[in-house]
């Protein structure tokens, strides 16, 4: 390798063998598209229940300037609920020690977060980046003190992008991920079951694809390639509000099946060890305000998701 391809500043995508890494590659401009530029690593080349990841260069090798996208984490809400130490590990401790890393190379940190750093109870507006956060479950309480820990670690050279209820759709199928995110299973559940299917309706957010995040997020990366300034923490989501019911609905819909064959019902019919939150609408002011390009409407997002496979429905 030239001693100037070297010198050019990496971007190192952590939780490499995710859905929004995946994201990540797939949508990678082309200045970044060439030998040395994008370093990827899965659980299996740094291991984040493993300390010794982030004390030296054989797992992450980083130099100044580098950009590091901490797409890893533990993201079953359900089991963070007995494993608390597990999801902490994950979720912050590592985030913590991947912190002083970068903050030690002169990297700068791209760190994923989430809406479940709030308490779900609707305010009756968006959810501001500055507003109190609150986690009622282990895994939003294990996110929140990854948050905490990042901005204490590495205040000057840390960004946090929160979002919320990623899908990918059909996909994931050919990235060789399991069809389990919200679009695929209910695609699922259309096809095998053939009487109505209930989805809750009383838990609000943004659907949010994950190819159109991991645009943004290459903007956010650009952005700070040129040592520009960004605020701490930005929310980042597919405009648009709706229920889990409506989104199912859609999804039927634009697959070809019939929309009312998808039922309303109440989180008290569909009990869940880790209790979801209610209001999960995070505002996007603070992605306009840093001069980011808004996402789309999460129905137009949507409908660009469903072409990408095999999807009508019978
Ligand atoms: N999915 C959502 O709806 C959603 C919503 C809001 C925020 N987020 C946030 O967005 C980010 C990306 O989410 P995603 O949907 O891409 O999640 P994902 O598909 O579950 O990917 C998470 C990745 O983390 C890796 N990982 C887990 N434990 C690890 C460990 N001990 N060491 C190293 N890697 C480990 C997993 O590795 P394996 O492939 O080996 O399992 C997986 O590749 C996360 O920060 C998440 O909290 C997600």
């Amino acid at each position: 390798m030239p001693g100037s391809t070297l010198m050019t500043p990496r971007v190192h995508i952590l939780g490499a063998g995710g859905q929004l890494a995946h994201a990540l590659v797939s949508t990678m401009p082309d200045i970044y598209d060439k030998p040395g530029r994008v370093a990827l690593y899965q659980r299996k080349d740094c291991d984040f229940t493993d300390p010794r990841s982030f004390e030296n260069d054989t797992s992450l090798a980083l130099h100044p300037g580098d950009i590091v996208i901490n797409c890893a984490a533990y993201t079953d809400v359900d089991r963070a609920e007995d494993d608390p130490e597990g999801a902490n590990q994950v979720n912050a401790q590592a985030p913590a020690a991947l912190a002083r890393l970068c903050k030690k190379r002169g990297a700068q940190l791209i760190h994923m977060s989430t809406d479940y750093v709030f308490s779900g109870k609707d305010i009756g507006r968006p959810l501001e980046t500055f507003d109190s956060t609150g986690a009622t479950t282990v895994y939003g309480a294990s996110k929140a003190a990854g948050e905490a820990a990042v901005l204490e670690e590495c205040p000057n050279n840390s960004v946090i992008i929160r979002t919320a209820w990623l899908f990918t759709g059909p996909l994931r199928d050919s990235w060789g991920l399991r069809s389990n995110d919200f679009v695929t299973t209910i695609q699922k559940l259309y096809q095998v079951k053939k009487k109505p299917i209930q989805v809750v309706d009383d838990q609000f957010g943004s659907p949010t694809y994950s190819m159109d995040l991991a645009r943004g997020i290459w903007e956010v990366v650009g952005r700070l390639m040129q040592s520009e300034e960004l605020p701490q923490i930005l929310h980042a989501t597919n405009a648009g509000t709706t229920t889990w019911y409506a989104f199912a609905s859609e999804i039927v819909g634009l697959s070809g099946g019939k929309r009312g064959r998808v039922m309303p019902c109440s989180s008290k019919d569909y009990p869940t060890k880790a209790e979801r939150p209610h209001w999960s609408v995070l505002s996007g002011a603070s992605w306009e305000d840093a001069g980011l390009t808004p996402l789309r409407h999460w129905k137009k997002a949507l409908a660009e998701a469903l072409t990408m496979g095999a999807n009508t429905l019978e």
